[in-house]
Protein backbone atom coordinates (compact mmCIF):
# COMPACT_ATOMS: atom_id res chain seq x y z
CA UNK A 1 0.00 0.00 0.00
CA UNK A 2 2.93 2.41 0.89
CA UNK A 3 4.58 1.53 -1.73
CA UNK A 4 2.15 1.92 -3.71
CA UNK A 5 1.21 5.64 -2.67
CA UNK A 6 4.90 6.45 -3.21
CA UNK A 7 4.95 5.27 -6.81
CA UNK A 8 1.70 7.79 -7.02
CA UNK A 9 3.45 10.55 -5.53
CA UNK A 10 6.47 9.87 -8.13
CA UNK A 11 4.20 9.19 -11.38
CA UNK A 12 2.29 12.87 -9.98
CA UNK A 13 5.72 14.94 -9.73
CA UNK A 14 7.02 13.18 -13.25
CA UNK A 15 3.60 14.44 -15.03
CA UNK A 16 3.11 17.11 -13.21
CA UNK A 17 3.43 19.83 -15.83
CA UNK A 18 1.29 17.82 -18.40
CA UNK A 19 -1.92 19.61 -19.46
CA UNK A 20 -4.51 16.46 -18.71
CA UNK A 21 -8.41 16.70 -17.37
CA UNK A 22 -9.63 16.19 -14.00
CA UNK A 23 -10.82 13.07 -14.93
CA UNK A 24 -7.58 11.62 -16.58
CA UNK A 25 -5.81 13.00 -13.58
CA UNK A 26 -7.61 10.88 -11.04
CA UNK A 27 -6.96 7.74 -13.31
CA UNK A 28 -3.33 8.51 -13.40
CA UNK A 29 -2.81 9.87 -9.84
CA UNK A 30 -5.22 6.49 -8.50
CA UNK A 31 -4.05 3.52 -10.56
CA UNK A 32 -6.59 1.81 -9.44
CA UNK A 33 -10.66 1.75 -9.33
CA UNK A 34 -10.39 1.15 -6.13
CA UNK A 35 -8.47 4.07 -5.12
CA UNK A 36 -10.52 6.60 -7.36
CA UNK A 37 -13.55 5.36 -4.88
CA UNK A 38 -12.51 6.37 -2.25
CA UNK A 39 -10.59 9.46 -3.00
CA UNK A 40 -11.34 12.08 -5.12
CA UNK A 41 -10.00 15.50 -6.90
CA UNK A 42 -11.07 19.03 -5.80
CA UNK A 43 -12.23 20.31 -9.08
CA UNK A 44 -13.73 23.57 -7.46
CA UNK A 45 -13.86 25.82 -4.84
CA UNK A 46 -16.55 28.76 -4.15
CA UNK A 47 -17.52 30.01 -0.45
CA UNK A 48 -16.77 27.16 1.38
CA UNK A 49 -18.92 24.75 -0.82
CA UNK A 50 -16.31 22.49 -2.86
CA UNK A 51 -16.88 20.22 -6.33
CA UNK A 52 -14.86 16.92 -6.54
CA UNK A 53 -14.93 14.03 -8.31
CA UNK A 54 -13.93 10.77 -7.60
CA UNK A 55 -15.30 9.90 -4.35
CA UNK A 56 -17.65 7.15 -5.76
CA UNK A 57 -18.31 5.64 -2.89
CA UNK A 58 -18.64 7.73 -0.42
CA UNK A 59 -22.25 8.60 1.45
CA UNK A 60 -24.59 11.40 1.71
CA UNK A 61 -23.47 13.22 5.12
CA UNK A 62 -19.85 11.54 5.37
CA UNK A 63 -16.81 13.51 6.64
CA UNK A 64 -13.95 13.70 3.83
CA UNK A 65 -11.11 15.39 4.47
CA UNK A 66 -8.14 17.42 2.54
CA UNK A 67 -4.40 17.10 3.76
CA UNK A 68 -2.75 20.64 4.72
CA UNK A 69 0.72 20.97 5.07
CA UNK A 70 1.98 24.15 6.71
CA UNK A 71 5.84 23.92 7.00
CA UNK A 72 6.42 20.49 9.36
CA UNK A 73 2.69 20.71 10.13
CA UNK A 74 0.08 18.26 8.75
CA UNK A 75 -3.15 19.01 9.11
CA UNK A 76 -6.72 17.78 7.84
CA UNK A 77 -9.59 19.95 6.93
CA UNK A 78 -12.85 18.02 7.09
CA UNK A 79 -15.84 18.80 4.90
CA UNK A 80 -19.05 16.66 4.55
CA UNK A 81 -20.60 15.57 1.48
CA UNK A 82 -23.56 17.44 0.65
CA UNK A 83 -24.65 16.46 -3.04
CA UNK A 84 -23.34 13.41 -5.10
CA UNK A 85 -24.34 13.16 -8.64
CA UNK A 86 -23.05 10.43 -10.83
CA UNK A 87 -19.96 12.07 -11.74
CA UNK A 88 -19.22 14.42 -8.69
CA UNK A 89 -19.27 15.16 -5.28
CA UNK A 90 -20.56 18.49 -3.53
CA UNK A 91 -18.89 19.24 0.00
CA UNK A 92 -19.42 21.80 2.78
CA UNK A 93 -16.08 22.76 4.38
CA UNK A 94 -16.44 23.52 8.27
CA UNK A 95 -13.75 25.83 8.28
CA UNK A 96 -11.76 28.34 5.76
CA UNK A 97 -11.37 26.80 2.63
CA UNK A 98 -8.64 29.52 2.32
CA UNK A 99 -5.56 27.00 2.18
CA UNK A 100 -7.36 24.22 -0.41
CA UNK A 101 -6.26 24.59 -3.74
CA UNK A 102 -8.25 23.31 -6.99
CA UNK A 103 -6.49 20.00 -8.16
CA UNK A 104 -5.99 18.52 -4.03
CA UNK A 105 -6.69 15.08 -3.52
CA UNK A 106 -9.48 14.75 -0.92
CA UNK A 107 -10.00 11.64 0.98
CA UNK A 108 -13.41 9.80 2.53
CA UNK A 109 -13.07 8.92 6.31
CA UNK A 110 -16.75 6.36 6.09
CA UNK A 111 -17.40 8.04 9.24
CA UNK A 112 -20.65 10.42 9.82
CA UNK A 113 -20.13 14.06 12.15
CA UNK A 114 -20.68 13.52 15.46
CA UNK A 115 -21.04 15.94 18.55
CA UNK A 116 -19.28 15.60 22.37
CA UNK A 117 -22.24 14.69 24.24
CA UNK A 118 -22.93 14.60 27.74
CA UNK A 119 -23.05 17.04 30.96
CA UNK A 120 -19.43 18.00 30.46
CA UNK A 121 -20.42 20.34 27.35
CA UNK A 122 -23.01 22.39 29.86
CA UNK A 123 -21.89 25.72 30.63
CA UNK A 124 -20.10 25.90 27.06
CA UNK A 125 -20.03 27.54 24.06
CA UNK A 126 -19.03 25.55 21.41
CA UNK A 127 -19.52 25.54 17.36
CA UNK A 128 -21.44 23.19 15.62
CA UNK A 129 -18.78 20.58 15.22
CA UNK A 130 -18.16 20.63 18.77
CA UNK A 131 -15.48 22.66 19.33
CA UNK A 132 -15.16 24.98 21.99
CA UNK A 133 -15.35 29.07 21.56
CA UNK A 134 -14.93 30.21 25.43
CA UNK A 135 -11.47 29.83 25.72
CA UNK A 136 -11.72 27.36 28.32
CA UNK A 137 -10.31 23.68 28.43
CA UNK A 138 -10.76 20.88 25.65
CA UNK A 139 -14.11 19.48 26.13
CA UNK A 140 -13.58 15.86 27.26
CA UNK A 141 -16.79 13.61 26.90
CA UNK A 142 -17.84 9.96 27.22
CA UNK A 143 -19.93 9.58 24.84
CA UNK A 144 -20.33 11.01 21.19
CA UNK A 145 -23.09 11.07 19.21
CA UNK A 146 -24.08 11.76 15.27
CA UNK A 147 -25.26 15.25 14.69
CA UNK A 148 -27.85 14.45 12.14
CA UNK A 149 -29.92 11.47 13.52
CA UNK A 150 -34.07 10.48 12.59
CA UNK A 151 -36.65 11.68 14.97
CA UNK A 152 -37.85 8.90 17.36
CA UNK A 153 -40.88 6.99 16.00
CA UNK A 154 -44.60 6.96 16.78
CA UNK A 155 -44.21 4.01 19.14
CA UNK A 156 -41.35 5.12 21.31
CA UNK A 157 -43.21 8.39 21.83
CA UNK A 158 -45.33 9.39 24.46
CA UNK A 159 -48.02 12.28 25.00
CA UNK A 160 -47.06 15.73 26.61
CA UNK A 161 -48.20 15.38 30.38
CA UNK A 162 -45.81 17.74 32.17
CA UNK A 163 -45.91 21.52 31.88
CA UNK A 164 -42.67 23.43 31.19
CA UNK A 165 -42.88 26.60 32.71
CA UNK A 166 -41.36 29.76 30.26
CA UNK A 167 -42.03 32.61 33.26
CA UNK A 168 -43.74 34.39 31.20
CA UNK A 169 -47.19 34.90 32.45
CA UNK A 170 -49.04 35.54 28.98
CA UNK A 171 -47.22 32.23 27.64
CA UNK A 172 -47.78 29.99 30.78
CA UNK A 173 -51.52 31.49 31.00
CA UNK A 174 -52.73 31.48 28.06
CA UNK A 175 -49.91 29.31 25.82
CA UNK A 176 -48.86 26.84 27.82
CA UNK A 177 -45.85 24.83 26.35
CA UNK A 178 -45.61 21.06 27.63
CA UNK A 179 -42.17 19.20 27.93
CA UNK A 180 -41.73 17.55 24.49
CA UNK A 181 -43.83 20.23 23.04
CA UNK A 182 -42.65 21.92 19.75
CA UNK A 183 -43.61 26.15 20.27
CA UNK A 184 -42.77 28.43 16.80
CA UNK A 185 -42.07 32.42 18.07
CA UNK A 186 -42.37 34.16 15.27
CA UNK A 187 -41.95 38.00 14.82
CA UNK A 188 -40.44 40.86 12.63
CA UNK A 189 -37.01 42.12 13.35
CA UNK A 190 -36.46 43.56 17.04
CA UNK A 191 -39.41 42.60 18.49
CA UNK A 192 -38.51 40.57 21.78
CA UNK A 193 -38.57 36.99 20.32
CA UNK A 194 -34.95 35.80 21.71
CA UNK A 195 -36.47 37.33 24.92
CA UNK A 196 -38.59 35.31 25.26
CA UNK A 197 -36.99 32.34 24.32
CA UNK A 198 -34.00 33.28 27.03
CA UNK A 199 -36.76 34.15 29.61
CA UNK A 200 -37.78 30.75 29.01
CA UNK A 201 -34.32 29.58 30.04
CA UNK A 202 -33.49 31.82 33.03
CA UNK A 203 -37.01 30.75 34.45
CA UNK A 204 -35.79 27.18 35.36
CA UNK A 205 -33.15 28.84 37.53
CA UNK A 206 -36.39 29.70 39.42
CA UNK A 207 -37.73 26.49 39.19
CA UNK A 208 -34.13 24.64 40.39
CA UNK A 209 -32.44 27.01 42.53
CA UNK A 210 -34.88 28.02 44.87
CA UNK A 211 -37.43 25.75 46.03
CA UNK A 212 -35.61 22.41 44.06
CA UNK A 213 -38.57 20.61 44.29
CA UNK A 214 -39.06 19.96 40.31
CA UNK A 215 -37.08 17.70 37.89
CA UNK A 216 -33.78 19.69 36.48
CA UNK A 217 -34.11 20.87 33.14
CA UNK A 218 -31.31 21.36 30.40
CA UNK A 219 -31.17 24.19 28.11
CA UNK A 220 -29.46 24.07 24.79
CA UNK A 221 -29.56 27.78 23.49
CA UNK A 222 -28.53 27.41 19.25
CA UNK A 223 -27.19 31.02 18.09
CA UNK A 224 -27.43 30.73 14.00
CA UNK A 225 -25.99 34.00 12.13
CA UNK A 226 -26.14 36.49 14.78
CA UNK A 227 -23.47 38.92 15.91
CA UNK A 228 -20.80 37.48 18.32
CA UNK A 229 -21.83 41.24 20.62
CA UNK A 230 -25.17 39.24 20.99
CA UNK A 231 -23.58 35.92 21.79
CA UNK A 232 -21.22 37.00 23.89
CA UNK A 233 -24.11 39.09 25.89
CA UNK A 234 -26.10 36.36 26.23
CA UNK A 235 -23.48 34.43 27.42
CA UNK A 236 -22.75 36.64 30.18
CA UNK A 237 -26.64 36.81 31.35
CA UNK A 238 -26.76 32.97 31.63
CA UNK A 239 -22.98 33.38 33.71
CA UNK A 240 -24.46 36.11 36.07
CA UNK A 241 -27.71 34.12 36.29
CA UNK A 242 -25.82 31.04 37.04
CA UNK A 243 -28.34 29.36 33.86
CA UNK A 244 -25.23 28.37 32.60
CA UNK A 245 -24.92 25.86 34.87
CA UNK A 246 -27.87 23.86 33.04
CA UNK A 247 -27.01 25.87 29.87
CA UNK A 248 -24.93 24.93 26.43
CA UNK A 249 -24.69 27.46 23.83
CA UNK A 250 -24.07 25.79 20.20
CA UNK A 251 -23.20 29.31 18.34
CA UNK A 252 -22.87 29.64 14.67
CA UNK A 253 -22.19 33.45 14.10
CA UNK A 254 -22.51 35.82 11.32
CA UNK A 255 -18.78 35.56 11.19
CA UNK A 256 -18.81 31.97 10.47
CA UNK A 257 -19.41 29.98 6.99
CA UNK A 258 -22.72 29.33 5.83
CA UNK A 259 -22.01 26.21 6.26
CA UNK A 260 -21.73 25.79 10.17
CA UNK A 261 -24.58 28.31 10.24
CA UNK A 262 -26.81 25.47 8.49
CA UNK A 263 -25.18 22.32 10.72
CA UNK A 264 -25.48 24.54 13.95
CA UNK A 265 -29.43 23.34 14.88
CA UNK A 266 -28.77 19.81 14.10
CA UNK A 267 -25.55 20.00 16.62
CA UNK A 268 -27.42 21.02 19.28
CA UNK A 269 -30.33 19.05 18.47
CA UNK A 270 -27.51 16.16 19.42
CA UNK A 271 -26.10 17.76 22.34
CA UNK A 272 -30.55 18.02 23.88
CA UNK A 273 -31.23 14.37 22.61
CA UNK A 274 -28.84 12.83 25.03
CA UNK A 275 -30.67 14.17 27.67
CA UNK A 276 -33.61 13.27 25.95
CA UNK A 277 -32.70 9.75 25.74
CA UNK A 278 -31.54 9.15 29.40
CA UNK A 279 -34.85 10.09 30.76
CA UNK A 280 -34.29 13.74 31.45
CA UNK A 281 -36.16 16.85 30.25
CA UNK A 282 -34.16 19.23 28.11
CA UNK A 283 -35.13 22.48 26.12
CA UNK A 284 -33.76 23.60 23.02
CA UNK A 285 -33.75 27.38 21.26
CA UNK A 286 -33.80 27.85 17.71
CA UNK A 287 -32.59 31.06 17.27
CA UNK A 288 -33.45 31.53 14.26
CA UNK A 289 -34.40 29.24 11.41
CA UNK A 290 -35.22 31.81 8.69
CA UNK A 291 -31.22 32.69 9.20
CA UNK A 292 -30.53 28.68 8.66
CA UNK A 293 -32.74 28.32 5.56
CA UNK A 294 -30.48 31.25 4.07
CA UNK A 295 -27.26 29.89 4.30
CA UNK A 296 -28.93 26.67 3.10
CA UNK A 297 -29.95 28.25 0.10
CA UNK A 298 -26.52 29.93 -0.21
CA UNK A 299 -25.16 25.86 -0.16
CA UNK A 300 -27.85 25.34 -2.76
CA UNK A 301 -27.17 27.83 -4.93
CA UNK A 302 -23.39 27.58 -4.96
CA UNK A 303 -23.83 23.28 -5.70
CA UNK A 304 -25.81 24.44 -8.66
CA UNK A 305 -29.41 22.95 -7.57
CA UNK A 306 -32.02 23.91 -9.51
CA UNK A 307 -34.82 26.00 -7.31
CA UNK A 308 -37.32 23.11 -7.48
CA UNK A 309 -39.20 20.90 -4.53
CA UNK A 310 -35.51 19.06 -4.25
CA UNK A 311 -33.47 21.96 -3.52
CA UNK A 312 -34.44 25.49 -1.92
CA UNK A 313 -36.92 26.54 -1.01
CA UNK A 314 -38.70 23.27 -1.27
CA UNK A 315 -36.35 21.29 0.17
CA UNK A 316 -36.76 23.79 3.53
CA UNK A 317 -39.85 22.29 4.77
CA UNK A 318 -37.66 18.98 5.18
CA UNK A 319 -34.71 20.60 6.34
CA UNK A 320 -37.37 22.16 9.41
CA UNK A 321 -39.53 19.04 9.66
CA UNK A 322 -36.46 16.27 9.89
CA UNK A 323 -35.19 19.21 12.28
CA UNK A 324 -37.91 19.42 14.57
CA UNK A 325 -39.43 15.79 15.09
CA UNK A 326 -36.31 14.77 16.67
CA UNK A 327 -37.96 16.91 19.74
CA UNK A 328 -40.75 14.56 21.50
CA UNK A 329 -41.76 13.42 24.21
CA UNK A 330 -40.78 9.33 25.08
CA UNK A 331 -43.05 6.98 26.67
CA UNK A 332 -42.25 5.35 30.06
CA UNK A 333 -40.74 2.32 28.14
CA UNK A 334 -38.28 4.41 26.78
CA UNK A 335 -37.42 6.40 30.12
CA UNK A 336 -39.60 9.12 29.54
CA UNK A 337 -37.85 11.64 28.74
CA UNK A 338 -38.80 14.87 26.65
CA UNK A 339 -36.79 17.67 24.41
CA UNK A 340 -39.07 20.35 24.32
CA UNK A 341 -38.31 23.26 21.01
CA UNK A 342 -38.61 26.93 20.74
CA UNK A 343 -37.57 27.62 17.33
CA UNK A 344 -37.57 31.16 16.07
CA UNK A 345 -38.91 32.82 12.84
CA UNK A 346 -38.15 36.24 11.62
CA UNK A 347 -40.86 37.57 9.64
CA UNK A 348 -40.70 40.43 7.02
CA UNK A 349 -43.52 42.69 7.32
CA UNK A 350 -45.36 41.10 9.50
CA UNK A 351 -46.40 37.97 6.69
CA UNK A 352 -46.59 34.65 8.61
CA UNK A 353 -48.19 33.56 5.33
CA UNK A 354 -44.84 33.43 3.58
CA UNK A 355 -43.12 30.03 2.35
CA UNK A 356 -40.65 29.57 5.66
CA UNK A 357 -42.99 30.88 8.16
CA UNK A 358 -46.51 28.65 6.70
CA UNK A 359 -43.92 25.60 6.80
CA UNK A 360 -42.28 25.43 10.52
CA UNK A 361 -46.07 27.16 11.50
CA UNK A 362 -47.25 23.43 10.22
CA UNK A 363 -44.40 21.51 11.40
CA UNK A 364 -44.93 23.00 14.89
CA UNK A 365 -47.48 22.69 17.84
CA UNK A 366 -48.23 26.09 18.30
CA UNK A 367 -46.86 29.50 18.03
CA UNK A 368 -46.23 32.53 19.53
CA UNK A 369 -46.74 35.60 17.69
CA UNK A 370 -44.82 38.78 18.41
CA UNK A 371 -46.58 42.03 17.43
CA UNK A 372 -44.25 44.98 16.37
CA UNK A 373 -47.11 47.34 16.92
CA UNK A 374 -47.47 45.98 20.31
CA UNK A 375 -44.42 45.89 20.97
CA UNK A 376 -43.79 49.80 19.90
CA UNK A 377 -46.91 50.50 22.05
CA UNK A 378 -44.49 49.20 25.12
CA UNK A 379 -46.59 46.15 25.89
CA UNK A 380 -44.08 43.66 26.30
CA UNK A 381 -43.82 40.61 25.88
CA UNK A 382 -45.18 41.62 22.68
CA UNK A 383 -47.50 38.65 22.42
CA UNK A 384 -50.54 38.67 19.75
CA UNK A 385 -53.37 36.83 21.66
CA UNK A 386 -55.29 36.37 19.00
CA UNK A 387 -52.64 34.78 16.35
CA UNK A 388 -50.85 32.79 19.16
CA UNK A 389 -51.97 29.21 19.91
CA UNK A 390 -50.92 26.17 21.68
CA UNK A 391 -52.41 23.05 20.59
CA UNK A 392 -51.48 20.36 23.13
CA UNK A 393 -49.52 22.45 26.11
CA UNK A 394 -52.65 22.81 27.19
CA UNK A 395 -53.06 19.28 28.26
CA UNK A 396 -50.06 19.55 30.67
CA UNK A 397 -51.32 23.07 32.24
CA UNK A 398 -51.85 22.91 36.14
CA UNK A 399 -55.49 22.92 36.84
CA UNK A 400 -56.38 25.95 38.79
CA UNK A 401 -54.96 28.04 35.88
CA UNK A 402 -56.62 26.11 33.24
CA UNK A 403 -59.52 26.92 34.78
CA UNK A 404 -58.97 30.89 34.93
CA UNK A 405 -57.43 31.32 31.80
CA UNK A 406 -60.34 31.34 29.67
CA UNK A 407 -61.95 34.61 31.46
CA UNK A 408 -58.50 36.16 31.32
CA UNK A 409 -58.04 35.67 27.53
CA UNK A 410 -61.69 36.64 26.61
CA UNK A 411 -61.08 39.79 29.43
CA UNK A 412 -58.00 40.49 27.48
CA UNK A 413 -60.00 40.03 24.24
CA UNK A 414 -62.77 42.04 25.02
CA UNK A 415 -60.30 45.03 26.12
CA UNK A 416 -58.98 44.96 22.61
CA UNK A 417 -62.04 45.21 21.23
CA UNK A 418 -63.77 47.95 23.04
CA UNK A 419 -60.46 50.20 23.67
CA UNK A 420 -60.90 52.35 20.63
CA UNK A 421 -64.42 53.60 22.02
CA UNK A 422 -62.15 54.99 25.23
CA UNK A 423 -61.90 58.46 23.63
CA UNK A 424 -66.25 58.76 22.88
CA UNK A 425 -68.16 60.76 24.76
CA UNK A 426 -71.47 58.66 26.64
CA UNK A 427 -69.94 55.28 26.32
CA UNK A 428 -72.24 52.70 28.48
CA UNK A 429 -70.86 51.53 31.73
CA UNK A 430 -70.49 48.29 30.70
CA UNK A 431 -67.51 49.14 28.14
CA UNK A 432 -66.37 51.54 30.67
CA UNK A 433 -65.89 48.70 33.05
CA UNK A 434 -64.63 46.45 30.56
CA UNK A 435 -61.55 48.81 29.22
CA UNK A 436 -60.85 49.78 33.42
CA UNK A 437 -60.55 46.13 34.01
CA UNK A 438 -58.45 45.42 30.67
CA UNK A 439 -55.97 47.69 31.72
CA UNK A 440 -55.33 46.39 34.65
CA UNK A 441 -54.90 42.52 33.54
CA UNK A 442 -52.60 44.19 30.70
CA UNK A 443 -50.30 45.42 33.02
CA UNK A 444 -50.24 42.04 34.36
CA UNK A 445 -49.14 40.89 30.93
CA UNK A 446 -45.99 43.00 31.17
CA UNK A 447 -42.59 41.59 31.56
CA UNK A 448 -39.25 43.27 31.62
CA UNK A 449 -37.23 41.33 28.93
CA UNK A 450 -35.46 39.07 30.80
CA UNK A 451 -37.57 38.77 34.09
CA UNK A 452 -38.83 35.59 34.98
CA UNK A 453 -42.06 35.33 37.14
CA UNK A 454 -42.74 32.34 38.62
CA UNK A 455 -45.62 29.90 38.16
CA UNK A 456 -47.31 30.81 41.78
CA UNK A 457 -47.15 34.14 41.54
CA UNK A 458 -49.06 33.91 37.80
CA UNK A 459 -51.35 31.91 39.58
CA UNK A 460 -52.18 34.52 42.23
CA UNK A 461 -52.05 37.58 39.98
CA UNK A 462 -54.49 36.04 37.39
CA UNK A 463 -56.99 34.77 39.98
CA UNK A 464 -56.95 38.79 41.19
CA UNK A 465 -57.10 40.27 38.13
CA UNK A 466 -59.65 38.25 37.16
CA UNK A 467 -62.31 38.81 39.97
CA UNK A 468 -61.58 42.31 39.83
CA UNK A 469 -59.21 42.57 42.88
CA UNK A 470 -57.79 45.29 40.98
CA UNK A 471 -60.61 47.15 40.10
CA UNK A 472 -59.82 50.01 42.98
CA UNK A 473 -56.49 50.24 41.92
CA UNK A 474 -54.83 52.86 39.95
CA UNK A 475 -52.76 51.27 37.20
CA UNK A 476 -49.32 51.91 38.78
CA UNK A 477 -50.91 50.85 42.45
CA UNK A 478 -51.67 47.78 40.44
CA UNK A 479 -48.23 47.17 39.10
CA UNK A 480 -46.48 47.96 42.66
CA UNK A 481 -48.42 44.98 43.48
CA UNK A 482 -47.87 42.66 40.84
CA UNK A 483 -43.93 43.59 41.43
CA UNK A 484 -44.54 42.87 45.57
CA UNK A 485 -46.22 39.60 44.89
CA UNK A 486 -43.69 38.40 42.52
CA UNK A 487 -41.13 39.56 45.63
CA UNK A 488 -43.25 37.72 47.88
CA UNK A 489 -43.80 34.34 46.26
CA UNK A 490 -40.09 34.60 45.39
CA UNK A 491 -38.65 34.94 49.02
CA UNK A 492 -41.50 32.97 50.86
CA UNK A 493 -41.70 29.65 50.26
CA UNK A 494 -45.02 29.12 52.42
CA UNK A 495 -46.79 31.01 49.27
CA UNK A 496 -46.29 28.34 47.39
CA UNK A 497 -48.25 24.79 47.96
CA UNK A 498 -47.64 21.40 46.42
CA UNK A 499 -51.37 21.56 46.20
CA UNK A 500 -51.27 23.98 42.96
CA UNK A 501 -51.37 21.36 40.81
CA UNK A 502 -54.63 20.03 42.23
CA UNK A 503 -56.17 22.39 44.65
CA UNK A 504 -59.01 24.55 42.67
CA UNK A 505 -60.19 26.49 46.11
CA UNK A 506 -58.87 29.99 44.35
CA UNK A 507 -60.89 31.78 46.70
CA UNK A 508 -58.37 30.64 49.73
CA UNK A 509 -55.25 30.80 47.51
CA UNK A 510 -56.47 34.51 47.27
CA UNK A 511 -56.88 35.53 50.74
CA UNK A 512 -53.98 33.63 51.50
CA UNK A 513 -51.61 35.66 49.00
CA UNK A 514 -53.91 38.81 50.05
CA UNK A 515 -53.09 38.54 53.87
CA UNK A 516 -49.50 37.94 53.16
CA UNK A 517 -49.00 41.20 51.43
CA UNK A 518 -50.93 43.02 54.28
CA UNK A 519 -49.07 41.51 56.69
CA UNK A 520 -45.87 42.25 54.98
CA UNK A 521 -47.40 46.31 54.93
CA UNK A 522 -46.01 46.67 51.07
CA UNK A 523 -47.48 50.41 50.67
CA UNK A 524 -49.40 51.23 47.77
N1 LIG B 1 -40.22 42.46 27.63
C1 LIG B 1 -39.35 43.41 27.31
N2 LIG B 1 -39.24 44.52 28.03
C2 LIG B 1 -38.37 45.49 27.72
N3 LIG B 1 -37.52 45.43 26.68
C3 LIG B 1 -37.56 44.34 25.91
C4 LIG B 1 -38.48 43.26 26.17
N4 LIG B 1 -38.30 42.31 25.25
C5 LIG B 1 -37.31 42.76 24.45
N5 LIG B 1 -36.88 43.96 24.84
C6 LIG B 1 -35.81 44.74 24.20
O1 LIG B 1 -36.05 44.85 22.83
C7 LIG B 1 -34.86 44.69 22.08
C8 LIG B 1 -35.04 43.58 21.07
O2 LIG B 1 -35.26 42.38 21.74
P1 LIG B 1 -34.81 40.97 21.15
O3 LIG B 1 -33.38 40.97 20.81
O4 LIG B 1 -35.30 39.95 22.09
O5 LIG B 1 -35.68 40.97 19.81
P2 LIG B 1 -35.56 40.01 18.57
O6 LIG B 1 -36.91 39.94 17.98
O7 LIG B 1 -34.94 38.72 18.98
O8 LIG B 1 -34.58 40.82 17.65
P3 LIG B 1 -33.81 40.29 16.34
O9 LIG B 1 -34.84 40.27 15.26
O10 LIG B 1 -32.76 41.30 16.11
O11 LIG B 1 -33.30 38.93 16.65
C9 LIG B 1 -33.76 44.39 23.08
O12 LIG B 1 -33.03 45.55 23.31
C10 LIG B 1 -34.49 43.98 24.34
O13 LIG B 1 -33.80 44.35 25.51
MG1 LIG C 1 -33.29 37.69 18.20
Amino acid sequence: MKKNKKLIIKTWKMKKNRKVSYQNRIKFVSGSQDRINEGGLILSKYDGIIKASGLQNAKLGELVFVVRKTGSKISKIFGLTFNLTKTEAGIMFFGSTKNIRVGQRIYRTKKRLTMPVGVEVLGRIIDSVGTPLDGLKAIETKYTSLAEKKGPGIITRGSVNKPLHTGILVVDCLFPIGRGQRELIIGNKQTGKTSIALTSILSQNIDNDLYNRRKFLYCIYVAIGQRKSSVAKIYSIFKNTKALEYTTIVAATADDSANLQFLAPYSGCTVAEYFRDRGEDALIIFDDLSKQAVCYRQASLLLERVPTRGAYPGDVFYLHSKLLERSAKLSPQYFGGSLTALPVIETIGGDITAYIPTNVISITDGQIYVDEELFLSNIKPAVNIRLSVSRIGSKAQILPIKKLATTFKNQLISYDDMKRFEVFDGVSSAIKKIIHRGKRLLEQVKQGATEAINIEAQLYLISLGTIGFFDNFTILETKHFKDDICRLVRTNSSLIDIDIYKNLNLEAWNSKIIKAWKDNSFNI
